[in-house]
């Protein structure tokens, strides 16, 4: 499906590719460049979803800026929400005086992201606002919150590929595509 890459075989579709994934990305670079200049931004991302989309976005904005990580999930090894969120490792920089950018792989019942956002909004960031890789389209979102810089959105499937992850496989595929639901089926 994707010749030089033999993991793709497991995907039924591929959303976007590699192209197409670093085009929008420097537009996202560009656009929050514009929007935090002057500004003293920083880049946290919920890992380890984050990974891939952090690396490539941190280098398509041209302004200062510094990033830390969060280890935060709802999800433990299936393709369901748990419904809780687990916070396992921390962000190290003080955040009082910095307008923070999350930074996530994906959207989706919105429990991460809101319980990440707040707890930066408690400890007295200047400013919190959302950038996802991608955003789905879910009927009835556990919780909203406000995605200010999403990268693509797509329909309610299970995906894989840059960062996100099936059972931990699958973040290091170069392109976004649906897990074939063989893969899952019975677990
Ligand atoms: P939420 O708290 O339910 O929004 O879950 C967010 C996290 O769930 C994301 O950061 C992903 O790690 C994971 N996740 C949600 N949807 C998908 C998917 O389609 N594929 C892989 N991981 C997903
Ligand atoms: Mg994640």
């Amino acid at each position: 499906m994707y010749p030089h890459h033999p993991m793709s075989r497991d995907l039924v579709e591929v959303l976007y590719d590699e192209e197409q994934i670093s085009r929008r990305v420097r537009q996202l670079g560009d656009q929050i460049s514009a929007d935090y200049s002057g500004r003293n931004l920083v880049l946290i991302g919920i890992m380890r979803g984050a990974l891939m989309f952090l690396a490539d976005l941190s280098r398509c904005i041209t302004i200062p800026h510094t990033m830390d990580f969060i280890s935060a999930s709802s999800y433990r090894g299936t393709t369901q929400s748990s419904g809780f969120v687990r916070i396992y490792r921390d962000v190290e920089l003080d955040l009082s005086e910095s307008h923070v950018i999350v930074v996530d792989d994906i959207y989706d019942s919105g429990r991460t992201l809101h319980t990440v956002v707040d707890l930066f909004r408690m400890r007295g960031a200047r400013s919190v606002e959302v950038a996802t890789f991608l955003y789905k389209e879910v009927a009835d979102r556990a919780k909203e919150v406000h995605v200010e810089y999403p990268g693509f959105r797509i329909p309610n499937a299970f995906v894989v590929g840059y960062g996100l992850d099936y059972g931990e496989l699958y973040r290091n595929l170069p392109v976004i595509g649906v897990l074939n639901p063989s893969v899952y089926a019975g677990k």
